[in-house]
Order: C-alpha cells, then structure tokens, then sequence
C-alpha cells in the first residue's frame, strides 16, 4: 500500500508526505551530513516540479514541491550511487512518508528494471533485490514521471535543456545498452506532461535559457 488514493475531481491523492516545511527541513539537515551540489539541484527539481504541477490537471503543486525536494534525500548518508535510491526510501518510509519514499526510488529506474542504472551498483544484494521486487510491484503514476521529467531539468545551478542534462549525467555516470531507450521515454514524458498542461515546460522554468547556454 503505498498510499495512493486513486484519483480526487482528477487528481491522484497522495498522502504520506510531509508538508513543504519539514521537506526543506529534511534536506538541510542532509546538506550538514553531506554537503554538495545536490542540495541546490533538488530544490530546483521541486521548484520545477511546482511550477509544472500548476498547470497540469492531475497534480498538486504542494506535493509536487515535496516529492521533487525530497527525491535525492537518500544522499544524506554520503557520496553513494544506486544505494541514494534505497537509503532515501529508507529514511522516508521510516517517518511513515511512504509516498515520498516512493520517489526515491522510481525517479532512478525509468524502465522498471536496475540493468538500466549506468552508475556504481553500491546497496548489498539483499538491497538490490528489494528495489527490484520494489519497482516490479509499483505502477508508476504522473508524479513518478514528473520527478523523473523535473531530475532532468535541474543543474545544481538552475534550469536547463533536457538534452545538456542527458549528456552531462552520461559522461559522469555512462551509459548502458538501455540509455537510447530512456531517453526516448523521456522526451515521450515530456510530450505527454506538455499535452496536458498545453504549452512548453520551458516556458515555466525562469533562467532556464541563460542556464542552458552560459
Ligand atoms: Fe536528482
């Protein structure tokens, strides 16, 4: 059960996350355990998120805000690759935020399946096995691709192209066989968001050109 209420005068209704103010709360006690540049490139994936969530008809801005704040929270416990997935949903689910938690975990695995994830294979195999059972027993929903969207549109220093945020997270990271595949998903995701809201999500984002080419 991971608190989903199915859908509200269209809207899907999630309820264990915490407010606004105990999601930035969370992530600047983080920053003092690991500081770095994920704390600025999270806030401006829930700046991202909000401003998108206002224009489209099945999300809430508010928790859209915390979703995207908290996505990368699991990098609390250090400089971690795969294992800021479980260690995020760890540290939500723990609190009862179970669908923040959830978070955590899907913005990482577009495809559903970790032989797409291109960084460091870090958790223990009894963790790597409970985010595989994990993300087969999830259906994602529009707040999972909105974070996935948003994690692609936030530069420790602001907005940018999705594309200079690919190449960016390619050559730091690599890439795998599946890489082509989820960046097709993607820019399909990004059609899909840009459908519902009717306009650009470029066109939500303030800095994001000067961001993008500076
Ligand atoms: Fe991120």
């Amino acid at each position: 059960m991971f608190g989903v209420l199915g859908e509200m005068k269209g809207r899907i209704v999630l309820i264990k996350i915490p407010d606004r103010n105990t999601a930035k709360k969370f992530l600047m006690e983080a920053e003092k355990l690991n500081p770095g540049r994920w704390v600025p490139h999270s806030l401006f994936v829930a700046q991202a998120a909000e401003a998108i969530a206002k224009e489209h008809p099945e999300l809430d801005s508010e928790v859209a805000y915390v979703v995207g704040c908290l996505h990368d929270i699991g990098r609390r416990e250090g400089i971690t690759y795969m294992r800021h997935s479980f260690d995020g949903y760890r540290f939500l689910q723990q609190r009862g935020y179970d669908d923040a938690a959830r978070i955590c975990i899907t913005h990482t695995f577009w495809l559903k399946g970790l032989e797409e994830y291109s960084g460091k294979w870090d958790c223990s195999a009894d963790e790597i096995s409970f985010l595989e059972s994990y993300i087969a027993s999830v259906e994602y929903n529009e707040y999972d691709r909105l974070i996935q969207l948003c994690d692609c549109l936030a530069l420790p220093s602001g907005f940018c192209l999705l594309e200079k945020r690919l190449v960016e997270a390619a050559i730091r990271y690599g890439t795998t066989e599946h890489t082509a595949v989820k960046w097709k998903l993607l820019f399909e995701n990004k059609d899909k968001v840009e459908q519902k809201i009717g306009g650009s999500i470029y066109d939500l984002l303030p800095g994001l050109r000067e961001n993008t080419f500076s």
